[in-house]
């Protein structure tokens, strides 16, 4: 199969749909890689490097598009990617369909097969595609708190580890999920005071056994919530409720109650976030105050870190993209139905509900259209 990389085109996206490392992969099966020129160098990969691992290098996104019979990419397509998509031709990438009706509209139109990274979806319910940007914005949260924590950034001045004779930050994660177990391992181990939240008592359970008395574990409850914020230094929000909004856990009354200079990073902002306060900021103005609580709200923490992201993100996605390459698409998703959770959209109609649902428009059952 014709493999094409297009460079990326959303506004201050980095990342790269495949690395040097996964392109090796698909020759290594016999397929062909078409790469755009100078698409790995937001991600710190250089062309040179993609020719030595086999890939073509192709002067524009026209002839990526035109010659390549599966697409890989990060983002969602834009205006200008949809227009170059053809009907058969494989669309795989992170797509978020539900709140995007134009993309939506022009993903049926282009009769591409449209298979989205964050609707893979394994037996335990998993998402073994979102999972890697989750660990990546998780492990960050940490570093981002740490640094805002610092006076001259805004914080109250707390060193997350103190020093011998001085206490370390007290760190709060709510969720002790992807984002929040990931986010409390680095908070760990920068040596911070860390408890972590949840309402799943098995999940508690699973923290405690894996670091003991090194972390503290608490309900999620409301008032445990009220206790352990009005103490924190650090407040790192990482709840997920899947397909629903995020439910407020910090209450916008609670903020005066909160240590002036306290840092609040608020990675589950993407779902509306955690926190009532937060709002979406960008990597260019990644803060803001209410309250005296610095708030950090970036919808797109792994951007900050292409390099790793990308390296994580072909990690996850190359099994999959492998089998779609050496089966077809449509032997692949009969193999996998993890995979074929990811069709989102098949020949001008909506094969995954919860989309059609978002747009009130018609469903088509994958198995019918097979
Ligand atoms: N900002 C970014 O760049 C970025 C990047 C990746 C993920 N995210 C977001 O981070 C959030 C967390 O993702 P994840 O992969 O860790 O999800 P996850 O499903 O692995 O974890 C969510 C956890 O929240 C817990 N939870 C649910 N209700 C709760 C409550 N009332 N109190 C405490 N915990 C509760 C769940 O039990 C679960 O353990 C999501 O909103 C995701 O979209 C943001």
């Amino acid at each position: 199969m014709i493999i094409g990389v297009p460079k990326e085109i959303k506004n201050n996206e980095f990342r790269v749909g495949m690395t040097p490392g996964g392109v090796r992969e698909f020759v290594a099966h016999g397929h062909s890689v078409l790469v755009e020129k100078a698409a790995g160098e937001g991600s710190s990969f250089s062309d040179d490097e993609y020719i030595a691992a086999g890939a073509e290098l192709v002067g524009t996104p026209d002839e990526v598009f035109a010659r390549a019979e599966m697409i890989v990419k990060v983002k969602e397509p834009q205006a200008v990617e949809i227009s170059r998509l053809r009907p058969g031709q494989i669309l795989y990438t992170y797509l978020h369909l539900a709140p995007d009706l134009a993309q939506t509209q022009g993903l049926i139109k282009s009769g591409a097969v449209c298979i989205a990274y964050e609707t893979v979806e394994l037996p335990n319910r998993s998402l073994p595609l979102l999972a890697p940007m989750s660990e990546v914005a998780g492990r960050m949260a940490a570093q981002v708190g740490a640094t805002y924590l610092q006076k001259p950034f805004g914080g109250r001045g707390v060193l997350m580890g103190g020093v011998p004779g001085v206490l370390p930050a007290k760190v709060v994660v709510l969720g002790g999920g992807v984002v929040g177990t990931n986010a409390a391992y680095v908070a760990m181990g920068m040596g911070a005071d860390v408890t972590i939240m949840d309402v799943n008592l098995d999940r508690l359970r699973y923290l405690d056994e894996i670091w003991g008395n090194r972390i503290r574990t608490l309900y999620s409850s409301k008032h445990n919530i009220e206790e352990a914020v009005y103490a924190a230094d650090l407040v790192i929000g990482a709840v997920l409720l899947p397909g629903a909004k995020t439910p407020y856990l910090v209450t916008a009354d609670m903020l005066p109650k909160m240590k002036r200079g306290s840092v609040v990073v608020d990675v589950s902002v993407d779902q509306g976030g955690c926190i009532e306060t937060t709002h979406a900021t960008t990597h260019a103005d990644p803060t803001y105050f209410v309250d005296g609580v610095l708030h950090y709200g970036v919808a797109n923490m792994p951007g900050a870190v292409p390099n790793t992201s990308t390296m994580a993100l072909t990690n996850a996605t190359l099994r999959y993209g492998l089998a779609i390459a050496d089966k077809g698409w449509k032997q692949a998703v009969l193999d996998d139905a993890a995979l074929a959770k990811g069709v989102n959209v098949l020949d001008g109609k909506i094969t995954y509900k919860p989309v059609a649902d978002a747009h009130g428009m018609n469903y088509s059952p994958l198995e019918k259209l097979l």
